[in-house]
């Protein structure tokens, strides 16, 4: 199955994000994040922050879910991802990813179009694009 930049449902993958959030492994901040990608195969992909007693071997949820996707389908590229996080998994605030996440983004979507959604619920949520958030970006295109 293919899928461009075609419609897709906000709240299916608000929600996948939401529901996803009690795997986050967050003993050391008590800040829980989870995300939900998905791919331009049509699949939602996953993800939770994975924290380390060696603080910086810690993954964001958004990787995480990115590289559940890209290992299972290398050609898959990111239509959008869905953000949620907060203290004791409460997503009453909006959770931007971090400079690491937005930079592989970048990777593996088209920055114009890639949708980014920072929901507190499947209502109340904000969506920009990864060129606003990471604008002027170095990608593959800069290596061929
Ligand atoms: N975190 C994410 O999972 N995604 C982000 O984009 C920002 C930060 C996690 C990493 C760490 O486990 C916790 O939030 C506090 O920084």
């Amino acid at each position: 199955m293919g899928l461009d930049q075609g419609p897709f449902s906000r709240e299916e993958l608000i929600t996948a994000a939401l529901e996803n959030i009690g795997h986050s492994y967050a003993p050391y901040s008590g800040f829980n994040v989870s995300a939900a990608v998905l791919m331009s195969n049509g699949k939602i992909y996953t993800g939770a922050n994975i924290e380390n007693a060696a603080y910086s071997a810690t993954v964001c949820a958004e990787r995480c879910a990115i590289f559940k996707a890209v290992s299972e389908d290398r050609e898959a590229k990111i239509i959008a991802i869905a953000i949620v996080g907060g203290r004791d998994c409460k997503t009453d605030e909006y959770c931007p990813p971090c400079g690491v996440c937005r930079q592989v983004m970048r990777e593996f979507a088209v920055p114009d179009t890639m949708k980014i959604i920072l929901a507190k619920t499947v209502e109340d949520y904000i969506e920009t694009t990864l060129e606003a958030l990471l604008p002027m970006s170095f990608g593959p295109d800069h290596l061929r």
